[in-house]
This record gives structure tokens, sequence and C-alpha cells, in this order.
């Protein structure tokens, strides 16, 4: 098809629809022009930056009619930052977008019987503000000036922040404390390109009181450097319960390397899951938003209800929440997850929690979970809960071999979960319920909830 447009040119479009990544969609004879920053029923001008044969991109050079589902972002950053891509849309319209991208892809794989299957509505927060319990900033200078922040949409470039309104409250203090520190104390930034300087990312954690680790993260030892700025936060935000240096003198962008060095406090910072307790140490892999997190789990547990006589696999077990969960209720709970220090986490966390009945193994699920099967653990629910790229070929095999009553599947990735859905449905069985839970409001991310029953 010849291209209607071309780089350069300044035309107008009406927004129709927007794409997975939060991009709107609008047509020219057929020909998509996607556009960042824009929603459906949004009438333009834009200027083509970009026309390849299958697709252009616009940018905005003006809304001529702004769409019913825009509301003015609260944060002043939302348009350049890549942190978030929706913040302009209504959060009930949020919600719903969600709940339709799952739909979209539950259809596109052609699921058996899906018309008939409860797609419940998104679970939304009542203040989806402030949720994030975790966040990391870069920092880099640029002409002489020092930044910290997220990187703009589609790029390495920092947006050079105050505050971050998905962050904890105290982001602001904290981002003006360390800024301040570094200029006036002349300390040096590191370079990603030349791989010198010192001070890469800020890492800020808190739990559900709402007590704080940061943890300074540097390709050198600059310890001696830090004294003041350690005094000066720590007196100036009491929350404050434990600050870390932490090397990474790798070329990498792995945020964290592998040595961290106490300055300031405790080892870690405690937190809950309902009455269970979890020791959080810089490392330490941790649900991010605490309020959906309880949401998604009850759902979880709710679909697998299980009996005091059950056997339930936790696959992908990351530090064993669910699985400490499911212990409580279940005889038996193995988890399973590749990553050694989230097994070491898991061992801890049930010594700290005194479960008895939840068994880690670590090592990949494909490999693991049919030797565990073959040794005779035969489940009678499984509880899923991949990476996004869902459950290898293998571990759906055994699934069909070990027949467990139910599989409840909780998903990051609608488009890996409709795939496996379908490969489930071959092998008996019926989905019983979806739920789609808003775990980053702002955000394109879905995360769902399916419950498959065995057919009778
Ligand atoms: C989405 S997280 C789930 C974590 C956990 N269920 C939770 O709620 O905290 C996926 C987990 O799968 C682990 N993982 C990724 N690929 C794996 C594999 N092939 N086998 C086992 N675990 C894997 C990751 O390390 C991560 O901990």
């Amino acid at each position: 098809m010849a291209k209607p447009v071309k780089k350069g040119d300044i035309t107008e479009i009406e927004i129709i629809d927007l794409n997975f990544r939060g991009q709107g969609v609008g047509k020219i004879d057929n020909y998509v022009i996607f556009v960042n920053n824009t929603l459906p029923g949004d009438k333009l001008k834009v200027k083509i930056i970009k026309a390849i044969s299958k697709y252009g991109i616009g940018e905005v050079v003006e809304y001529l009619e702004r769409s019913e589902k825009f509301e003015k972002p609260e944060c002043p950053y939302f348009f350049d930052c890549g942190g978030c891509q929706i913040m302009h849309m209504k959060y009930n319209e949020q919600l719903k977008y969600k709940r339709d991208i799952l739909i979209n892809e539950l259809n596109r794989n052609n699921l058996e019987n899906i018309d008939n299957v409860k797609i419940k509505n998104t679970i939304g927060m009542e203040n989806p503000y402030r949720y994030r319990n975790k966040g990391a900033f870069p920092l880099s200078i640029s002409n002489g000036k020092l930044l910290i922040g997220p990187y703009e949409k589609g790029s390495h470039n920092i947006v050079n922040i105050d505050d971050c309104l998905i962050q904890n409250q105290w982001t602001e203090d904290i981002i003006n404390i360390l800024r301040s520190f570094i200029i006036k104390n002349n300390i040096s930034i590191y370079n990603e390109r030349t791989h010198k300087g010192s001070i890469r990312h800020i890492l800020m954690r808190n739990n559900q009181k709402d007590e704080i680790m940061l943890v300074i993260i540097s390709k050198d030892n600059i310890k001696s450097k830090l004294n003041d700025f350690v005094e000066k936060i720590t007196k100036k935000i009491t929350n404050i319960k434990s600050v870390f240096l932490n090397i990474n003198d790798e070329k990498t962008n792995r945020i964290l390397g592998n040595k961290n060095i106490l300055l300031y406090g405790d080892e870690y910072i405690k937190d809950n899951i309902f009455d269970l307790k979890f020791k959080v140490f810089p490392h330490t892999f941790f649900q991010v938003n605490h309020t959906q997190t309880d949401k998604l789990y009850s759902k979880a547990l709710e679909y697998a209800d299980i009996e005091d006589t059950d056997i339930v696999y936790d696959l992908y077990c990351g530090v064993g929440t669910i699985s400490l969960l499911a212990a409580q209720k279940a005889k038996e709970v193995h988890g399973v997850e590749i990553v050694n220090e989230s097994i070491t986490s898991a061992e801890e966390n049930k010594k700290e929690n005194e479960v008895e009945n939840a068994n880690f193994h670590l090592g990949s699920v494909e490999n693991v979970f049919p030797k565990l099967y073959k040794k005779g653990i035969k489940a009678d629910i499984v509880i899923l809960d991949p990476p996004r790229k869902g459950c290898e070929e293998l571990v759906l095999n055994t699934l069909k071999e070990m027949n467990p009553r139910k599989i409840v599947y909780v998903s990051c990735n609608p488009s890996t979960l409709a795939r496996d859905l379908k490969i489930l449905q071959g092998y008996g069985y019926n989905i019983n319920e979806v739920q789609p839970v808003d775990m980053f409001p702002h955000t394109t991310h879905v995360e769902t909830i399916v419950a498959l029953y065995k057919k009778d």
C-alpha cells in the first residue's frame, strides 16, 4: 500500500484506539499512525516523525479536540516521562482499558466458549497514587546539570524530577537532600558511556509502616564521602531505618551490584502480607503495590479454595509469599523458583513464620516440576505465576499428566496467558473466571488471575 504521508508532513487525524503500549492509534486511508500521549476520541494535528511501509509515527502538534476519557494528569512530568503511559486517562477508563486488552487477547487466541466466561471488571485502587513501595532513579550530568529521575519515554535521557506521584511520600525530600549534597560536595556522577564517575542510582524501599530503606548505588566505594549525607537525611527523615551503599562496577543496565555496605540502621525492613512477616533487604524481590497485592493474593486463594488434604504447587514462587499463604490451608506446599537468593529468602521466611508444611525447590520450573512429579509428588492444585514469557511447553505437558483438580494462573502478560489458556483448555480444563487486577495504576501493565477447573 502506498503511504499517504511522509516524514515531516503535518496532518489532521482522529485517534480511534489505544494499543497495549498505551499509544493512540489513528488511520489515514487504512494506513496506521501511532501517537504517544493521546486517547481514543482525540482530534489532533500531528507531525509525522516516521513513515515506513507498515505504519507511521506521529507527534502531537496541537490537540484540536480532547477525548472524553482525558483527564489532566496530576504529574507535571507525565508527557515526557517513560514511567507512566496512561495517567492522562480517567482512572475508571484505565481500568476498562486493561480489561479490554485482556479480552482482545483472549479473543485473538480463539479460546473455547470464551463468550460464556465471566471476565470480571478490573479491581482498581481507591487512591491510585503513592502506591509503589520501591523506586529506583538513575542520575546523570547533562550540560553540567545534575539530573535525577526516570528515563524519558523511549530513551535513556533522564527526566529531572523533584517528586514522583506513584512513589512514597518522602520521595521529594529524599531527592532534594541528595541533590543538594551532591552539588555542595562535588560528588562525581556515573557516566554510562565512559564508565567513569561514582553515583549511578538511588533506590528507595518502604514498608506498610512507612519505614524506609535507602540504597545509594555507586561504581566505587565512596563510603567515607557519604557520612554527612547519611547524618543529614536520617535526621530530617526519621522514618529512614536503613541506608546502604551498593557497589556496582559493571557495565550493565542492572541497577544493583552484588556488594552491599550498611551505612546506617538495620540490614532489612520488615513487611507483612496479611499475617505473614517478610524481611526485605536491598536485593529482595517483593510485590511493589501492597494494597493490590493483598487483593491479588486473596483472589488467588479464593480461586484455589484449598482444603486441608490438598497438595499444592506454587510454581515461579519468588520469595515464597503465595506458598506460605497456601501452606496455612494445605496439607503440603511445594514452591519452585529459579533465583537462588529468592529461594534462600523463601526458606528464611518459612522459618520466620514458623511454617512447616512448605518445601522450596531451586531450579527452573520446566526442569524441577516434571522431576518432582516423577518422584511421586502429585498436586491437587497448582498455582502458576510465571514471568512475561508464560509457561514452557514442558510445564504445560506435566500439568496435563499430573491432572490437578484446579489450576490458578496469575499472569503479568495477557498475550502469553491467552496462549497458555488455550493449551490448558485442550487438556480438559474449563476457564471458570478471569479477574484483572490493577497492580500498576497509570501504566499499561495488566495483571490477571484465572481460575481453571478440571472438567468432570
Ligand atoms: C511474576 S514473579 C512471581 C513471584 C511470586 N509468585 C510473587 O508473587 O511474589 C515470577 C517469578 O518466576 C521466577 N522465574 C522466572 N523464570 C523461571 C523459571 N523458568 N523457572 C522458575 N522460576 C522462574 C522469577 O525469578 C520470579 O521470581
